[in-house]
């Protein structure tokens, strides 16, 4: 098993060594758990890849302490990233700009540009401090599989790699992955949407920002549409359809919904909060209990067909139901 040390000032100073002598630890951020390496240590990336049975093509976020730290892996820093920094960071938004020549590929999986981030988590941003310079961290998952909000998740999905070391800073607040904003055409694209709108970066830009649709990211490095699927088979249900799908099941199913709706036995009920924060901040965590429930399926209720944070839960919905 992996070990697991509560947050505190010496286990930081441990995770920081680590990280300067070309290892991996995985931490808490406001969105999910990453698995953090050395930016510019490309054999430490490359554990980070290995660990995660990621492929090779899907880059990396580097996660840096604000705008001063960005200009360091970054080849251009313009205006509209000075704006998005100042008002969102540091918080859920990941900015996708030139890359700088001295950042190592490897980084980068071979883009000329570079995913940069600044996290509000204290945990992260003790260890950024800790560490002194930018950290490339995935989220904290095997590859394919739900992303961890706990560090329980993390040493569930990393249970072999005894070496690793992960701070526990408790469950991560936002829930889903950061918003991810890809800068470097004219015309601004959300390639992942999160707790940062569409609608709030239209706002912050005045300007127009595309939304690219979860059925063709597969087109954009990484996203492959099924990025977050839970073992079970899982369906997305409107709400009136769920009893009579639970009355022709033989087989016990587990059922996220977020409208009370009755749930009877053999079936297992798992109470989703109505409001979309509330929302993201249990999905991974519900979606993980449900794959342990030994059901034979996960039926997701529909959430509102609301703009928002909602947009953000039904592309992970998308995603973990698409197969
Ligand atoms: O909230 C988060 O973003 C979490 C925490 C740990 O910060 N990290 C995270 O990392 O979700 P990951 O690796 O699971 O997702 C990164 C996403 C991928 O979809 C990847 O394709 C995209 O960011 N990405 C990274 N670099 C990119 C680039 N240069 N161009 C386009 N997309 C990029
Ligand atoms: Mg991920």
């Amino acid at each position: 098993m992996p070990y697991l040390v509560p947050a505190s000032d010496q286990a930081i100073a441990r995770a920081a060594r680590r990280l300067r002598e070309g290892g991996v630890v995985a931490f808490p951020t406001e969105t999910v758990y990453g698995l953090g390496a050395d930016t510019f240590n490309e054999r430490a990336l490359e554990e980070v890849y290995e660990l995660k049975g990621r492929p090779p093509h899907n880059p990396l976020i580097a996660h840096v302490e604000g705008a001063p730290g960005a200009r360091r892996v970054v080849a251009a820093w313009d205006e509209r990233c000075e704006r998005l920094a100042r008002r969102f960071w540091p918080g859920p938004l990941t900015l996708v700009v030139p890359r700088a020549a001295r950042v190592p590929s490897r980084a980068t999986a071979g883009l000329a540009t570079i995913a940069v981030r600044a996290p509000a988590h204290p945990v992260a941003q003790a260890l950024l401090a800790a560490f002194g310079g930018p950290i490339s961290a995935p989220s904290a998952n095997r590859s394919g599989c739900v992303s961890p909000t706990t560090a329980q998740h993390v040493a569930e999905d990393f249970s072999e790699a005894a070496d690793l070391l992960i701070i526990d800073g408790g469950p991560c607040p936002v829930g889903i992955e950061s918003t991810v904003l890809d800068l470097s055409g004219p015309v601004p694209r959300v390639l992942r949407p999160g707790a940062v709108t569409v609608e709030q970066l239209r706002e912050a830009l005045g300007a127009d920002v595309a939304a690219v649709p979860v059925t063709e990211q597969a087109a954009s490095p990484g996203t492959s549409p099924w990025h977050y699927a839970p073992r079970t088979p899982a369906l997305l249900c409107a709400t009136r359809e769920i009893p009579r799908r639970l009355e022709a099941l033989r087989e016990p199913a587990a059922v996220l919904a977020w409208s009370g709706l009755p749930v009877a036995p053999p079936h297992r009920p798992i109470a989703m909060p109505r409001d979309p924060r509330g929302y993201a901040a249990r999905l991974y965590g519900a979606l993980r209990e449900a794959d342990s429930s030994g059901a034979s399926v996960i039926l997701i209720e529909e959430p509102p067909p609301e703009e928002g944070l909602w947009a953000a839960v039904r592309d992970r919905l998308a995603r973990a139901t698409q197969r």
